[in-house]
């Protein structure tokens, strides 16, 4: 399944009569490929966030379009994957990943089927019976990817999935999602702050302006396949890190020189959506 991507742009309109406006998004172009694993970088605030909940419906645009352009049109066209797992803390772990098969009201021997296929593609059958609360931040993070996968999407979207997790978990956990998306191609498109993880999970990557933001450039990794741990003793691995940090380092500059503290402390966080919110 592509993704079109054409002029996205998001502005957030809040405050009680409505006067505070914030241009997340100021026309985002893209084109993602079928069966791509996408990388998108940028400075903080630039709006990765938002693009990822453009696309997997949880926001709508103010103005632009996504396309998903394909031969199959299934049920679930995205599934999201967030940065904190958030699975429902009162289901158990087999109960967390069929979400989206119990959704669309499919019948409990195939959600079961569906369920006990993904826990084992990643490795957590054995914890089927636990609840979230029993389980490692890792754990976490590949029952929701399973449940992602669960909910058999064209495209999955994932918004720094191992941000809050230790780096060898964090190795692991790439190595992991690698080897899945070997055997089970989806176009995947990643949302992270670390380089490493963009140039050894990515085909291509996408490098945000600071906000509002818009695509700056889309640099091609070109490292063979399959790729793990030792990729990054690649001399073009360091050489493709090298030209993405160039193309960053102005605008996480210019990200941290536009938010001056007071105005952060003006502006309370946003309340963001979760998967209750889409539930
Ligand atoms: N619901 C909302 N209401 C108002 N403003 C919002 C809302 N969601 C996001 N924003 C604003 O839109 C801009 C982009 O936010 P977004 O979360 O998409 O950035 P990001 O690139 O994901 O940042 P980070 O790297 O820190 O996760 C920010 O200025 C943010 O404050
Ligand atoms: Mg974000």
């Amino acid at each position: 399944m592509r993704v079109v991507i054409h002029g996205l742009t998001k502005e957030f309109v809040s405050g009680p009569k409505g006067e505070k406006k914030v241009r997340a998004l100021a026309g985002v172009d893209l084109e993602v490929r079928d069966q791509e694993f996408f990388g998108v970088i940028g400075p903080t605030g630039c709006g990765k966030t938002t693009l990822l909940h453009i696309l997997a419906g949880l926001e709508k645009p103010t103005d632009g379009s996504v396309e998903f352009v394909g031969d199959k049109r299934t049920e679930a066209m995205v599934s999201m994957v967030f940065q904190d797992a958030a699975l429902m803390p009162w289901r158990t772990v087999e109960r967390n990943v069929p979400l989206g098969p119990e959704f669309r009201k499919q019948s409990v021997p195939i959600y079961k089927r569906v369920t006990q296929f993904f826990l084992e593609m990643v490795r957590m059958l054995d914890f089927s019976g636990s609840h979230p609360a029993e389980l490692s931040g890792g754990m976490k993070q590949k029952v929701a990817i399973a449940r992602a996968l669960a909910n058999d999407p064209e495209v999955i979207v994932m918004d720094e999935p191992f941000a809050s997790l230790d780096a060898q978990t964090r190795l692991l956990l790439r190595e992991e999602l690698l080897s899945i998306w070997e055997k089970h191609k989806k176009t995947v498109i990643l949302v992270t702050h670390n380089i490493e993880e963009a140039v050894m999970l990515c085909d291509r990557v996408a490098v945000m302006s600071a906000s509002p933001g818009v695509i700056k450039s889309v640099v091609t990794v070109d490292l063979p396949r399959p790729r793990g741990f030792k990729s990054m003793t690649n001399p073009d691995f360091v050489r493709c890190l090298d030209k993405i940090w160039d193309l960053l380092r102005y605008e996480v500059d210019r990200a941290m020189k536009e938010n001056h503290p007071s105005r952060v402390e003006e502006q309370p966080a946003p309340r963001r959506k979760t998967i209750f919110d889409w539930w």
